[in-house]
């Protein structure tokens, strides 16, 4: 990810680069220290933010210590910054001005986000299409069950003119099966025990039990759980349920487990037909994004970059102002 954002950065000639939801900076600290960029991350996170820190000292300290030397130039600057569905260009430019103590109007700087969550991606490729001050952005999207679709605050998919004028519609359903990870999928049904993926059929069961408590915990973010040899499924909900507080009477789990041992291998089946049209349907959200920064002429692709059995949400998008005299 760092190698493509230097790439946009000799391609614009722009070296400032803002990482957004940088979590505790792990790709800032590459952009900064190997790359030579300068960097500031704009992270909703303070705790985050603190560590972030904490880890750039310890690197520093690191190479003193042992006589290495870095092309960091300048401290990477970490600012405590949610961006929102109204944060507009000239907000942005007053933060980004401020973080790169820089009074120039004409100030250029590179996007950069490592898995943005629903909406924060479509936000970020919203603001690079309407700032001209943005010379690249780089994002590998994620969380598509996140994105708000008919919403009157803020639309995250469509976003294409084209889609837009298609009408095209995705819901939560098709947007959380796009979040999953069909190479890994595949492999654990060619091994001969597959017992471990009871888990979907543990969570549905779960789901059908915490609908039944309150509605509004529908499609809760449960804790994760990997699957153990012979798990029950009220060990399952015990761990899942850890950091939320929700009891769940004992007579309805069993009813509940009941259902799951004799419907789990049904789920597997009906999950995996689903995980069939889970890469169409990021195809769709990746293939809008594109045509809504090809609608505003810039350079842009997808480029698959990670290995998808360790990172599936593997694409980056990326797009580069760069117009016809410059290139
Ligand atoms: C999935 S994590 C990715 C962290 C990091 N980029 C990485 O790949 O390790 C998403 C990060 O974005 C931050 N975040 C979420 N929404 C945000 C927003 N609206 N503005 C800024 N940061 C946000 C979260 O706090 C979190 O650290």
């Amino acid at each position: 990810m760092s190698k493509i954002c230097y790439q946009s950065a000799l391609k614009t000639n722009c070296f400032n680069i803002v990482d957004v939801g940088a979590g505790v900076g792990h790709l800032s600290r590459m952009l900064a220290y190997q790359y030579g960029f300068l960097v500031s991350t704009l992270e909703a996170n303070e705790q985050l933010n603190q560590m972030a820190y904490k880890l750039d000292m310890e690197l520093e300290n690191k190479l003193l210590r042992k006589g290495i030397s870095h092309s960091n130039p300048k401290r990477i600057l970490h600012f405590n910054y949610r961006v929102d569905e109204s944060t507009t260009s000239s907000q942005i430019m007053s933060i980004i001005k401020e973080a790169f103590q820089s009074d120039n109007g004409q100030f250029k700087f590179g996007i950069v986000g490592l898995h943005p969550c629903g909406n924060l991606g479509s936000m970020l490729l919203k603001l690079y299409n309407n700032c001209s001050n943005i010379s690249f952005i780089n994002i590998v999207s994620c969380c598509y069950m996140k994105l708000s679709f008919e919403s009157n605050l803020f639309t995250g998919y469509p976003l294409s003119h084209v889609c837009l004028k298609k009408q095209f519609k995705l819901d939560y359903l098709s947007c959380e099966t796009a979040c999953h990870a069909i190479e890994n999928y595949v492999s654990k049904l060619k091994t001969e025990n597959h017992h471990h993926l009871k888990i979907h059929a543990f969570r549905a069961g779960l789901e059908t039990i915490l609908v039944n408590i309150n509605l509004d915990l529908k499609h809760s973010a449960v804790g994760n759980v990997k699957y153990e040899e012979n798990m029950t499924f009220e060990e399952y909900c015990d761990r899942a349920l850890k950091k939320m507080n929700v009891q769940i009477p004992k007579s309805k789990m069993k009813d509940v487990e009941k259902m799951v041992e004799a419907s789990w291998e049904k789920v597997v089946k009906f999950y995996s037909a689903r995980l069939f049209l889970a890469p169409l349907v990021e195809s769709i959200i990746l293939y809008d994004r594109l045509l809504y920064l090809a609608e505003s002429n810039s350079h842009c692709n997808i480029v698959p970059v990670f290995d998808c059995k360790i990172s599936p949400r593997n694409h980056v998008l990326r797009a580069e102002k760069i117009f016809a005299k410059e290139y």
